[in-house]
């Protein structure tokens, strides 16, 4: 690493933007683990469990760097960009016991069902990925400015393995809203029965 002619000020503010990125990859890492557990296709499972390890390198990476630039590497973790739903918006995304039931989602509350919150951590996860493609770019145009050459390489794989990682979720969205389309479709026509039941003592009224 090519430090020594940059002065103090302007490292630190390398090292700032570094743990930065640090911070939102270790966010990452415990963000892909609620994934894993809650994801409803095993495709989906095995490729974030794969992009969990990948997270796990880019740490290490961006550890290294900071490390050799003579900074501490952060512990902290940043808040990751979500689709933060109106709360009106969000109740709608939210099905009765008997359109639970049929999804296996149980039931009794009002939680929005499980297929629902898949496809939209679906969309957060390709927005996620995006936000760290830009900010390895900008880390990458950082580093060549100041001529801090071996970072570079690292960043650069992790940066590739970011983009490929967006482009997976890309190509198989539609694979995944196939899979999980039909599961709310099936929930809301059971609903819809139910509200037009004949006997009509206990139509369902949450939307
Ligand atoms: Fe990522």
């Amino acid at each position: 690493m090519s430090a020594s002619n940059i002065s103090p000020e302007i490292k630190d503010k390398l090292l700032e933007h570094l743990n930065e990125m640090l911070s939102a990859e270790n966010a990452a890492v415990d963000r892909l683990d609620s994934r894993i557990q809650e994801c409803l296709l095993p495709e989906g499972k095995e490729q974030l469990q794969r992009h969990q390890n990948e997270t796990r390198g880019h740490q290490e990476r961006l550890r290294q760097i900071i490390t050799d630039l003579g900074g501490s590497p952060t512990d902290s973790k940043a808040d990751l960009p979500t689709l933060r739903l109106p709360t009106g918006m969000l109740a709608k995304k939210t099905l009765t016991d008997m359109a639970k039931s049929i999804t296996g989602g149980g039931g009794g509350d009002t939680n929005p069902m499980p297929e629902e919150l898949e496809l939209m951590h679906t969309k957060e996860d390709y927005g996620i990925e995006h936000v760290e493609i830009i900010a390895y770019r900008t880390l990458i145009q950082l580093c060549e400015r100041l001529g801090i050459s071996n970072a570079i390489p690292l960043l650069q794989q992790s940066m590739q393995e970011e983009q490929s990682m967006a482009k997976w979720i890309e190509t198989n969205i539609p694979m995944t809203f196939d899979k999980i389309w039909p599961r709310i479709e099936a929930a809301l026509t059971g609903r819809s029965k139910e509200q037009t039941n004949p006997t009509g003592e206990k139509a369902t009224t949450t939307v």
